[in-house]
């Protein structure tokens, strides 16, 4: 497996209706010919038994998680297997010849294994970001592809055996075939290390996989502004340096203004062949500086929401296409939010573009959460290969303002070795992104202090969420309004969750629990408590956009759905998202938000 940036590459794409056969005991495959789904053998035609067909199979839609799309299946965790049996058209087959041909997700959860006409090609564990497989020598002009998604969780996997969210399972993005040419540009992309009146300097990594990765030449042209690089390449990379002058005028990505330029890279070997991908670029720098984060030297105040990738609607499931995550990335856009956090696993990238685009930062994680057995050799191998696949899909994004490490964990043997790791990762591939961790900090004499509960992770990152549920968890909503958060002396902090459950259109008195008053009194002494805290604080991020499906939340207010949401799980917003909306806009009663007027708690 390995990373190659599609983006603008022609693609013969394979999204539609596919063959679905649960497998609740995870017991077809290989070991059992009766049972050997990517063989395609025919029940009908074999001298001895066959367990399945392939031409008998359920419908699926591609992309699309299993557990909505069928009521038998919502619950099925251990596996499912998907067939295509796809005959080229003339014009895909001659796309096809000569061509390194690779097959592409986008995210599947959890594994992947992988047969093209009977032969294995993979057999991964990297859910959630895009995978890419060189199925060349395999392809005919009517080919089986046959992919095993086993959804299961597991004490070794990240995040492992219990979470508080749904095990959707299956292929969540897009599925098509990439003809690449024998040496391909595999990726490019911008560092900014300087960006000031003097102009923008930095540097552009180019890499390149195949036969003549040893020496190439690379061009790097941005036509918006009349500019471009030249360089040459061995070993797999090329790396330019480059300087604009501030006379060319380069607009720096901000959320006031996101400005992208579309650029060209151009590859070319020693004869003569060319691989061209069209790309974006944000140019902006991030920096902490003491408990500060500035983006292109300006001081943040992060004003964030957090969510799932879980479409809108009364079946949740994961989101499938850009249309789905528009509908998420437009709420937080109304709430007049410049932050999000894409909780608690790699988003589509969908999500991330519209980020780009419309001017909201990002906060990405990876699924080290609550238990996780760091010192079991294949959990540190699934982590690492998360994070690379992360790092390396999420660089190209100027809207990625922090890449995050862990949500909830507590400390436990191999965990500092195995964040020195995703350092290092970190170091190599983009090093200009801070690294952060959402830590659950316990109430204290009256406050929130990150330092009576022992977690390296204080130490480690360069920013810090807390999260805390005053009025909810602990301590009861009558101890809030005296109640302070002290975030660190020297870094970055925000509250990186807060909130309430608050059934939509469920009302009652403030000091009961369960209904949206209730949430919203909790908001209300949230926001009065971040008001005598501002000095301590770079942001909030309200947990949560949306309710989303939970096995966790099983009482008769909540039903299978953690009702935190600011909306419902249609989209019908609460009272708390009015609220929110007013602080963030700075026109609310100014329970002491930066940006809003004086403080009142009885708003
Ligand atoms: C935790 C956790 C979230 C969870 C939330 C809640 O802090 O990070 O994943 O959904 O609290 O209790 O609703």
């Amino acid at each position: 497996m390995m990373f190659l940036q599609t983006r603008s590459r022609e693609q013969v794409v394979l999204d539609g209706t596919w063959g679905f056969m649960p497998d609740p005991m995870g017991a077809f495959g290989p070991a059992k010919r009766s049972r050997s789904v990517f063989q395609g053998l025919d029940p009908v035609k074999e001298d001895r038994a066959v367990e399945y067909d392939i031409n008998a199979m359920h419908d699926i839609q591609v992309p699309g998680d299993w557990n909505t799309q069928n009521p038998e299946w919502l619950n099925l965790e251990e596996a499912g297997w998907y067939t295509l049996n796809h005959t080229f058209s003339e014009t895909q087959w001659s796309q096809l010849q000569g061509q390194r041909n690779f097959l592409c997700f986008e995210s599947v959860n959890y594994s992947l294994r992988l047969w093209i006409n009977g032969h294995e090609v993979a057999d991964t564990q990297c859910p959630f970001l895009p995978q890419a497989f060189d199925i060349t020598e395999h392809l005919k002009e009517t080919t089986l592809i046959c992919v095993r998604v086993d959804a299961r969780r597991d004490a070794e996997r990240m995040p492992s055996k219990v979470y508080d969210w749904w095990n959707y399972g299956g292929i969540f993005g897009s599925v098509s075939i990439c003809p690449c040419p024998q040496t391909v540009l595999s990726d490019c992309h911008f560092t900014v290390e300087q960006l000031d009146d003097q102009g923008v300097r930095g540097a552009i990594t180019v890499d390149v996989d195949g036969p003549c990765a040893q020496g190439f030449s690379v061009e790097v042209s941005v036509p918006e502004l009349g500019l471009s690089w030249t360089g040459q390449g061995t070993d797999g990379v090329a790396r330019l340096a480059y300087t604009i002058g501030s006379d060319v005028g380069v607009v720096p990505w901000s959320c006031e203004n996101p400005k992208l330029y579309d650029y060209r890279v151009t590859l070319t070997t020693p004869e003569g062949k060319q691989d061209q991908l069209d790309l974006r670029v944000g140019f902006r720098t991030i920096e902490c500086r003491g408990k500060e984060i500035l983006l292109n030297g300006e001081s943040l105040f992060l004003k964030g929401i957090a969510w799932h990738d879980e479409r809108f609607g009364e079946l949740g499931g994961r989101t499938r296409n850009r249309e789905d995550c528009a509908e998420l990335v437009s709420v937080a856009k109304e709430l007049g939010a410049n932050f999000a956090r894409l909780a608690h696993y790699p988003h589509s990238e969908h999500t991330l573009d519209l980020c780009d685009e419309l001017g909201l930062l990002v906060w990405d994680e990876i699924p080290v959460y609550w238990a996780i057995e760091y010192d079991t050799p294949v959990t540190r191998e699934i982590g690492d290969t998360m994070w690379r696949q992360m790092l390396l899909r999420d660089r190209q994004h100027p809207c990625v303002l922090v890449h995050a490490v862990a949500n909830e964990t507590y400390d436990a043997p191999g965990k500092p070795e195995f964040m020195q790791g995703l350092r290092q990762v970190a170091q190599e591939l983009n090093p200009g992104i801070p690294l952060g961790a959402a830590i659950a900090v316990p109430f204290v004499d009256g406050e929130y202090t990150l330092f009576d509960r022992p977690d390296m992770l204080v130490e480690f990152s360069d920013v810090i969420g807390i999260n805390e549920y005053g009025g909810w968890y602990s301590p009861p909503l009558s101890k809030m309004p005296t109640a302070r958060v002290t975030g660190h002396p020297d870094k970055p902090t925000f509250i990186s969750e807060f909130g309430a459950s608050g059934p939509s259109g469920v009302h009652g008195p403030a000091d009961e629990l369960w209904n949206e008053d209730n949430q919203l009194e909790v908001y209300k002494q949230q926001f009065a408590m971040f008001g005598r805290c501002m000095d301590s604080l770079c942001g909030i991020s309200p947990w949560v956009m949306k309710d989303f499906r939970s096995p966790l939340r099983q009482n008769g207010f909540q039903r299978q759905f953690n009702c935190k949401g600011v909306v419902s799980a249609v989209g019908k917003q609460k009272m708390t998202y009015h609220f929110v909306r007013d602080q963030y806009a700075g026109s609310g009663p100014g329970l002491g938000l930066a940006g809003s007027e004086g403080s009142s708690a009885d708003a």
